[in-house]
């Protein structure tokens, strides 16, 4: 954090210090909520959580090096106590963001927030020091968090901004206020909360109305509900996608033998050649946001190109490709799903498995349930088990419940009787099947929401070892 007293802190916070003999100490380092992150100079945050109160940790981070702790009661420590710790510390990082001399790019959407995310801070970075959100810290803890470890150095801060229902961006958008504002797409994630698709758009519309008429909203041209977002905003607007009337495109999209895209990506500055080496066709999508981002800021198509191209994997668990010694690759997407993310994915191993095929090696997809889909799951299940088939998958491994055997009975209807589809009841079944079945040359694709934990199959299968050691979950 760039340093700040306790003194100024407890007035932008509106709070009262305690046991504070020198209210001119100054914070250094960053604020942080665990303690097991805080070092010298740190203002530690205590929350009550579900099973741990922070305040419990009080003495403990003061003798790490923390300066103070932000509390909601006195501790017998060094502490500035306010009345409501996220909003003192929504305080706080909007305080600080107007005393940086950082651009703000934040960043919205139903899929692909934190894949493209990661490569907006893999692209800007070379072009000047870069602070993003780690991971996928998207809400109004994580947000500040993020923003309040931005220093004097720091010239872009990327935030990535989740919603799970309306004023939600608009919390966000106000906390830090983007100068440029990205909308991915209006997808079906989290539909069942929001109650559908034109209240996701509302949602993730806020991001754009937040800007200021010298800001850039970034559209994706190829979805018309965030296109037409462009009438809510004060900001000029650049278009993204393969739309020609995208002003950020990109022509002749393939995917490489090996399921990683590449095309010609044309900006307004000029073209140049882009392969990722992440996977799957959506993150075409992603790329060009990013360069239309980096454009903005001024970077050239032939930085932004070799910047995309280098770019690699910095969250874990989305499309992650490994090849095990015996050749059978797996890829482990199990961070998260939802249609839109489903197809994608089916996709890209579809491509992947074009290469293999030749060889003998078939392609799996061992998929587990979306969830908060609401009234659409049955049909949502049924169509990505349908598509599996389409695509000519080898073999539909269905894990879990209810929705896993709308899966399957999808891809039944659709042609593929016998072995070719399976309903399995839990990880360890699949784990049990995919042992004994796999061989050389073939692909394995691992997906499922959150809440199913399906990495645990990835896992399983990348560590060989024996049988029963996927946890129950
Ligand atoms: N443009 C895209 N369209 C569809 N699916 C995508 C896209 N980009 C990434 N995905 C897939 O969506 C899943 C989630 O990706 P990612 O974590 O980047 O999204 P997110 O929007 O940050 O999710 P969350 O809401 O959980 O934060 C991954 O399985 C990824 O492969
Ligand atoms: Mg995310």
């Amino acid at each position: 954090m760039i340093a700040l007293s306790l003194a100024e802190i407890a007035e932008v916070v509106g709070g009262q210090t305690h046991d504070i003999p020198d209210p001119s100490v100054q914070v250094t380092g960053p604020v942080v909520r665990d303690s097991r992150e805080v070092e010298p100079g740190t203002l530690f945050a205590a929350f009550v959580g579900e099973r741990v109160d922070g305040h419990d940790f009080a003495e403990k981070v003061v003798e790490a090096g923390a300066v103070a702790v932000l509390a909601s009661r006195p501790v017998g420590v060094p502490a500035i106590v306010v009345a409501d710790v996220q909003t003192a510390l929504g305080a706080l990082a909007r305080h600080v963001v107007r005393r940086l001399g950082a651009t703000l790019v934040a960043l919205t959407g139903s899929a692909g927030k934190t894949s493209t995310k990661d490569l907006i801070a893999q692209v800007l970075r070379r072009k000047a020091p870069t602070v993003f959100t780690p991971g996928s810290l998207n809400n109004e803890i994580g947000l500040p968090l993020t923003a309040l470890s931005a220093t004097e150095e720091t010239r872009f801060l990327v935030l990535e901004m989740g919603a799970r229902g309306i004023g939600h961006i608009r919390y966000l958008a106000d906390l830090t206020p983007p100068r440029i504002g990205l909308v991915l797409n209006v997808g079906t994630a989290h539909i069942g909360e929001f109650g559908g698709r034109e209240q996701i758009a509302q949602a993730k519309g806020e991001l754009v109305e937040s800007l200021p008429q010298d800001g850039a909203a970034i559209l994706n041209a190829d979805d018309p509900l965030v296109r037409a977002m462009a009438s809510r905003t004060k900001a000029k607007v650049i278009l993204f996608g393969e739309s020609g009337e995208a002003d950020v495109r990109a022509e002749n999209v393939r995917l490489t033998d090996s399921g990683q895209p590449s095309f010609r990506l044309h900006t307004p500055s000029g073209c140049s050649d882009v392969t990722m080496r992440l996977y799957g066709e959506h993150h075409v999508s992603n790329a060009l946001a990013a360069a239309a981002v980096a454009h903005e800021l001024g970077m050239s198509a032939e930085e932004i190109a070799t910047a995309l191209s280098e770019a690699g994997s910095l969250s874990r668990w989305r499309m992650e490709v490994t090849e095990r010694p015996d050749g059978v690759t797996v890829v482990n997407d199990a961070y998260n799903a939802n249609p839109e993310s489903m197809r994608a994915a089916l996709r890209a191993l579809a491509a992947m498995g074009e290469a293999s095929r030749a060889k003998g090696g078939r392609t799996w997809a061992v998929l587990g349930k979306m969830a908060e889909l609401g009234d659409e799951a049955l049909a949502e299940h049924d169509a990505v088990g349908r598509l599996a088939v389409r695509l000519n998958v080898s073999k539909l491994v269905a894990v879990g419940g209810r929705e896993a055997s709308w899966l399957q009975l999808g891809a039944y209807n659709e042609g593929s009787w016998g072995e070719e589809s399976v309903h399995v009841s839990d990880a360890q079944a699949a784990v049990d099947l995919l042992r004994s079945e796999l061989r050389p040359g073939d692909v394995v694709l691992v997906k499922a929401s959150r809440s199913v934990g399906l990495e645990s199959v990835a896992e399983a299968l990348l560590a060989g070892g024996t049988e029963g050691e996927v946890a129950a979950r």
